[in-house]
């Protein structure tokens, strides 16, 4: 007998996914394997995520890969997660490019090696025109200092005469995030249980629906994903208003 799974429907696909990738660490302690066994799974896990993404036809997905605190880790870790991007990079862009998808990174360049930030300059230049998905990673990241890097642009801008104090709106201000240009994550998920936002995407998360995964990152797949697009799904978004309830 042949089982058929539900699917999301295509009709109220969330536009935008982004995902806190949590729980390599404990997946590996599970298993008695070093933490850098975990994240090289969920190095797989990143792709079966952009493989499902694009199966489904999402527009945009975002990764949370390398947060502002992250450098806090011993640096014989700091330096597998780089590794493992650097790798992660030098094998997919190719494919990435031929299946038509923009790579964009968000979050402060200065700390990361210099090859690191030419894979990055590489890969935006190279699929900046593709349209099929956009495919955002957060790279040495926090929204607290998205957020202040930001004002303190706008408030540049204000000072030298070049943004008048009444054109400052909400729009205004979002021009001046590292997400300028790309909608609002419209589902975040974070797996491995842990329910917390920690230093996400703050400004762009206002409306977001949240789905929480008790999966650990690696053992994430193409069901995982859909179970979470179908919660999303059975959500109400209100935005604020009351559906005249
Ligand atoms: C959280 O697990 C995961 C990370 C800090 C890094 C995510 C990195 C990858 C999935 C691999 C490479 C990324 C790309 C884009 C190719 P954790 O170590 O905090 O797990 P724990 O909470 O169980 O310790």
């Amino acid at each position: 007998m042949t089982v058929v799974l539900p699917q999301p429907s295509v009709e109220r696909l969330p536009r935008h996914i982004a995902i806190i990738m949590d729980g390599n660490g404990r997946w590996a302690k599970r298993r008695h394997l070093p933490r850098i066994a975990g994240h090289r799974k969920g190095a797989d896990a990143v792709r079966r995520a952009v493989e499902g993404c694009l199966d489904l036809g999402i527009q945009y997905l975002t990764l949370y890969a390398f947060s502002s605190e992250n450098w806090k880790r011993p640096a014989e870790e700091v330096d597998d997660l780089m590794g493992l991007l650097r790798l992660y990079l030098r094998q997919e862009l190719n494919d990435l490019h031929r299946n038509n998808v923009q790579v964009r990174f968000i979050g402060e360049r200065d700390r990361l090696s210099k090859d690191i930030v030419s894979l990055i300059n590489e890969a935006e230049t190279m699929t900046a025109q593709n349209t099929r998905m956009g495919l955002v990673i957060a790279l040495n990241y926090g929204a607290h200092a998205e957020i202040t890097a930001a004002a303190k642009a706008l408030a540049r801008d204000v000072a030298a005469g070049n943004l008048a104090l009444d054109d400052v709106t909400e729009r205004t201000f979002g021009r001046y995030l590292a997400t300028d240009g790309l909608p609002d994550p419209d589902l975040i998920i974070r797996t491995s249980g842990e329910q917390r936002l920690s230093n996400f995407l703050l400004w762009q998360a206002a409306y977001a629906e949240l789905v929480f995964l008790d999966c650990f990152w690696p053992d994430f797949s193409r069901s995982t994903l859909d179970d979470a697009v179908q919660e999303f799904q059975r959500r109400e978004r209100r935005y604020g208003a009351n559906n005249g309830q």
